[in-house]
């Protein structure tokens, strides 16, 4: 999120902060670093709400999200691609909280769902199911027919096989299973390899030639109909040049397409834009996006797709936890809070740059690591970086926690899953139950004692 004290950070395109605007919000329409943490009376706030009240409230590790942020990169996203109107698909396994989703479900977005348990959370939430694109390498038959009964747009598919899986299973469930091959466009998104997606040695989509193939393979397979081609290339990606490459070529294969199957409508040009992590990062502006593939796309006729995830929700959260202990050795200072690598997974797994901040403001400056209280020494949320200075009980909190926070957090150490607060303006409220220690144990029977 990379805030520093008294700058603005909290704007919003058009977004009401129903507190007889003491927020600071500015009003903008193609704002590239919107952001709703701001320091008021030398407190950190989620627009109008102290983090302190709500940890005091409601304890911590503590996730906190800010409803107006998350309306309004929605907005700001549609505004900038208006020229072709996209279906946007808010991709559910970045953040797949009911109340996130149904904040954006509000703002008129679809979902991009993985799985069957996030079909089950998006139906939950009230998702139009003709609004919901299913995507990912290893869907089950289970998944496929849930999602066949219940009419989802389309399944993007990785593989021949899976194709005619999604037959089979159309036949046998009397649907018809509308498809879209993901192509693998082979360009590098110049991202954490962890998070590229498009290129030839991933395990995603197919390359360019079997696309081509897998196609007039599906046409012969029975209940099956051709709605379209998909790609992602990536996460995370902060310059629009690798999205207009792979656009550039995947419209040569929608055209193609679109003349052998006449049912062939959508382009889906999936997700990955990045945000901003720390000062130093120049997020992709939507505006700046558009520019560039919003001309390839205009002409093509097709109903254009897209699946943002992180640019939605990911400078939406911040991760509130407590200092526990202060300790040192002979080569470092460690900070050792509440939250741990299983609340929050990104910099173990990825070697995620999250920006510290104190919730008090106007902290000193130490080095050194922030590490959590699991027994791993991969457990850190900060490595060898400077650190608000601050002591046992003080207050931290982990920002740009919104995306793939909760969402890959676990009960590793059978630590319960954390709460979570949505929050606009002055008000907030619980839209996630922090875990017991009976939710720990609720699903082992044990064995009967002799
Ligand atoms: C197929 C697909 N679509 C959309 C996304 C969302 O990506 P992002 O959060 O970078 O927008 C992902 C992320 O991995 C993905 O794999």
């Amino acid at each position: 999120m990379a805030l520093t004290p008294g700058r603005v950070l909290c704007k919003a395109a058009g977004a009401r902060t129903g507190n007889g605007g003491r927020n600071r919000i500015v009003v903008t329409t193609d704002s590239m670093d919107m952001d709703a943490f701001t320091y008021r009376n030398g407190e950190l706030c989620a627009e109008g709400v102290a983090l302190r009240a709500l940890a005091d409230q409601h304890g911590t590790p503590l996730y906190v999200y800010s409803q107006t942020h998350l309306q309004t990169q929605y907005r700001t996203l549609a505004q900038a691609m208006r020229a072709v109107k996209p279906l946007i698909c808010f991709s559910v396994k970045a953040n797949s909280n009911g109340a996130v989703m149904r904040t954006l479900l509000d703002e008129g977005s679809g979902l991009d769902i993985v799985s069957g348990g996030e079909l089950y959370r998006a139906r939950r939430a009230g998702a139009d199911p003709a609004r919901i694109v299913f995507a990912g390498v290893g869907k089950t038959a289970d998944e496929i027919r849930y999602a066949l009964r219940a009419g989802i747009l389309f399944f993007t598919v990785e593989s021949e096989p899976e194709a005619r899986r999604i037959s089979a299973c159309a036949v046998e469930t009397g649907t018809i299973g509308r498809i879209a091959f993901r192509i693998n466009p082979d360009v590098d998104p110049q991202t954490h390899k962890y998070i590229s997606t498009g290129k030839k040695e991933n395990k995603f989509g197919l390359d360019a030639e079997r696309t081509l193939k897998a196609y007039a393979l599906a046409a012969q397979l029975p209940n099956i109909e051709i709605a379209g081609l998909h790609m992602h290339i990536g996460s995370q990606i902060l310059t629009a040049q690798p999205f207009h490459d792979a656009v550039s070529i995947v419209r040569e294969f929608c055209r193609t397409l679109k003349t052998l199957h006449p049912t062939f409508r959508y382009l889906d040009i999936g997700g990955g834009i990045g945000i901003r992590y720390k000062a130093a990062d120049q997020p992709l502006d939507p505006a700046t996006y558009a520019a560039r593939v919003v001309p390839l796309l205009e002409e093509l006729g097709l109903q254009i797709v897209m699946e943002p995830g992180r640019y939605l929700c990911g400078n939406a959260g911040v991760l509130v936890c407590r200092v526990q202990y202060v300790k040192d050795n002979a080569f470092k200072k460690f900070v050792v809070v509440d939250a741990g690598m299983n609340d929050l997974i990104r910099p173990s797994l990825y070697q995620a740059h999250h920006d510290i901040l104190s919730v008090a403001e106007g902290r000193g400056v130490i080095h050194g690591d922030l590490v959590g209280p699991i027994c791993e020494s991969g457990d850190f949320l900060a490595a060898d970086r400077d650190l608000p200075e601050v002591g046992e009980g003080d207050l931290l909190a982990v920002t740009s926690a919104g995306a793939y926070g909760f969402a890959m957090a676990s009960t590793y150490n059978s630590r319960p899953l954390v709460a979570e607060v949505m929050v606009n303006g002055d008000r907030a409220w619980v839209v996630g139950q922090r875990e017991t220690w009976e939710d720990l144990v609720r699903r082992e029977p044990l064995p009967a004692t002799a």
